[in-house]
């Protein structure tokens, strides 16, 4: 599989942080360092701050998306956004499937499923989050969930669709906590999803899916991550809220 026929993309998720203001500040800081970049760069950020993203991103090579959206076009849904809203918005990107929304929310692998249907049908790209809990990967069934969790999630999805979806493992005991997958570990499973994705639709669509590793990517160890061969880029928490952190990790991933 050649790395050389895909993009690299690096994205920060917000999760629950900033308001609009702090939103403004913190792009007008990372503009400037990220202006050479030579990956895609996005920024997710709650729906409250995307049009404060949007304004501040404008003109710039920092693309806007959205931590989550419903699966229904509208309806009485409290407290709920759909994809179109997003789509109406101009946000372009949006990250389905994140484990705190599993973990937390109650997303399963099944409204993860008509989540990233209704993105793609509302024509945003997905970012689409997969990974074990510890005590999988302590059973040694790591790829088991994950190739479930994506098997489920592209039912229905075209080949052609799949151009807008970008795949994001991130081991969820590596989430937040500090401990990084090795780069050996991270490889092993992005290599597993792009194997799934060539059983499911062959090897020229297997050649061209973004699938990036998220969990404690920082700036100190983006670069040993990004160079493996199935890591196309990172998904970003905690080192996104830094403009010098995020920044490293998009230099890290130009080179
Ligand atoms: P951290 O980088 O803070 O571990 O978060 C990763 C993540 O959940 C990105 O979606």
């Amino acid at each position: 599989m050649d790395k050389q026929l895909r993009k690299v993309v690096i994205a920060g998720n917000w999760k629950m942080n900033k308001t609009p203001a702090q939103t403004t500040a913190l792009i007008n800081e990372i503009k400037p360092l990220v202006k050479d970049a030579k990956c895609d760069v996005v920024v997710c950020v709650p729906y409250i701050d995307l049009f404060a993203a949007l304004e501040a991103t404008k003109g710039t090579n920092i693309k806007v998306g959205a931590e989550n959206c419903h699966w229904a076009k509208s309806g009485a849904f409290t407290g709920e956004i759909s994809a179109d809203m997003l789509k109406a918005c101009g946000v372009p990107y949006v990250v389905i499937g994140h484990s705190e929304r599993r973990t937390y929310f109650g997303d399963t692998d099944v409204t993860v499923r008509d989540r990233t249907r209704a993105a793609l049908d509302a024509g945003l790209t997905v970012i689409l989050c997969v990974g074990e809990y510890l005590e999988q990967r302590q059973q040694n069934i790591t790829m088991e969930v994950v190739r479930q969790q994506v098997k489920i999630a592209l039912n229905g999805v075209s080949e052609q669709e799949l151009d807008n979806i970008i795949i994001a493992y991130e081991p969820v005991w590596a989430i937040g906590t500090g401990l990084t997958a090795t780069a050996q570990q991270a490889n092993e499973v992005n290599k597993g999803i792009r194997d799934l994705i060539c059983e499911l639709y062959g090897k020229t669509a297997a050649d061209k899916t973004v699938v990036q590793y998220g969990g404690s990517m920082n700036a100190a160890n983006a670069q040993e991550l990004l160079k493996q061969p199935d890591v196309d880029g990172g998904l970003i928490g905690g080192a996104s809220l830094k403009a010098a952190d995020f920044a490293a990790i998009v230099a890290a991933a130009s080179k």
